[in-house]
């Protein structure tokens, strides 16, 4: 098998502008600048950016508590939508041209990026590339921890925490194409809007309700069997509080503490699973079997008419540190979305 890098393509040009983090720090060390385009592997394609989605690990990144994996792209963004403009010298199934949206190893905050054809999915038809590029980042990640290790089931009550931010906005949308019940959890009544016009079957506000009370309200006293937690710290007493017996919970992250005091009697006697994982690390063989789960089991939920589209907020490449911003501030529902000038194009800001 041929391993060395592809030789330059004639028709590219040979710089391209990115997003790098200058230092470790807060939004202003986000810098535009040229570099020249990502060598592309034999395993690679490289894609066109149109738009580039942003997400809670490209702010730990920057701030230094999330470095790239080995050999991966030291820019930050772990999501794109664009056209495939070259393949790897080992790449059979997708073709030049091809409008996809991808999961990257980093890299995405970029006028162009090589990303491994296994973790590349069609754009959805009709969607815009920014529409496109708000999906990958989340919908693995939920993919993998909350359907394939947790094994999300028909008719399952699921809490999801941050509802209605980007991994919240996921899990709503995986939980209903799968036939299961979403409890979203959010901070207004604006946010409580948007997730059950996503799907959420009840919203608790955690800043007025009683969590546990409002999950035993809304399911009948059963609790819930499956938790989606990006909040850790004192959170982790509750979720369990919350369970059903056999529940399940999966942490994303710890937004409120990477510790916890956990009722461990009350695990034990309800049965309880507590599991955590982060996608970044995690190899191209499992990443490509998530993207095959979400291409066969998912996406063409997608198509339906009256399917809801995440809400977007949308930057213009170059002031990646004003999204940021907006991030931070958790105003936002929905995605944070890049463009570049070539996306600006076809989708204006
Ligand atoms: N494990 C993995 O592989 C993986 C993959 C992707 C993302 N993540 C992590 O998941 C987390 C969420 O990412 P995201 O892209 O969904 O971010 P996001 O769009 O900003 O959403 C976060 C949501 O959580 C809520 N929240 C509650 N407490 C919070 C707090 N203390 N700080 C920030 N938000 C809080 C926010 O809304 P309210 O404040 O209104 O409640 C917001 O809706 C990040 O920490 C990210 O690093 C992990």
């Amino acid at each position: 098998m041929n391993t060395s890098p592809t030789p330059p393509i004639p028709s590219l040009p040979g710089q391209m502008q990115v997003i790098s983090i200058t230092a470790p720090g807060g939004p202003e060390v986000l810098v535009a600048g040229p570099q020249p385009l990502p060598d592309l592997q034999p395993d690679q394609v490289l894609i066109r950016v149109a738009a580039a989605g942003v997400n809670g690990p490209d702010l730990a990144q920057r701030r230094g508590h999330y470095d790239p994996p080995p050999g991966a792209s030291p820019l930050p963004g772990l999501e794109v939508a664009g056209e495939i403009v070259a393949l790897g010298s080992t790449v059979t199934k997708l073709a030049i041209g091809d409008r996809v949206m991808a999961l990257t190893n980093g890299g995405g905050y970029a006028e162009y990026a090589a990303v491994p054809a296994g973790q590349v999915l069609p754009a959805p038809a009709n969607w815009s590339y920014a529409e496109a590029a708000a999906l990958p980042e989340t919908w693995f990640t939920v993919t993998q921890t909350l359907v394939m290790r947790a094994g999300l089931e028909p008719g399952m009550f699921v809490l999801i925490h941050g509802g209605a931010g980007g991994i919240g906005s996921a899990a709503i949308q995986i939980t209903q194409i799968l036939g299961a019940r979403p409890i979203a959890i959010v901070s207004s009544d604006d946010k409580a809007a948007y997730c059950r016009r996503l799907g959420a079957v009840a919203t608790i506000n955690r800043t007025t309700d009683d969590i546990v009370q409002a999950v035993s309200t809304t399911t009948a006293g059963h609790g819930v069997d499956r938790v989606v937690d990006l909040i850790g710290g004192d959170m982790a007493a509750v979720n369990i509080s919350a369970c059903a017996p056999g529940a399940h919970i999966v942490q994303v992250s710890t937004l409120e503490g990477t510790s916890a005091n956990v009722p461990l009697r009350q695990m034990m006697a309800k049965g309880l699973t507590l599991s955590g994982s982060t996608l970044r690390p995690q190899s191209a063989a499992t990443k490509a079997a998530i993207a095959k789960r979400i291409r066969d089991d998912l996406l063409p939920a997608l198509a339906k008419p009256g399917w809801v589209r995440p809400s977007l907020s949308n930057f213009p490449l170059a002031r990646a540190a004003e999204a940021h911003r907006l991030m931070e501030s958790r105003a936002h529902s929905g995605k944070i979305v890049l463009l570049t000038d070539f996306g600006a194009a076809q989708d204006p800001v």
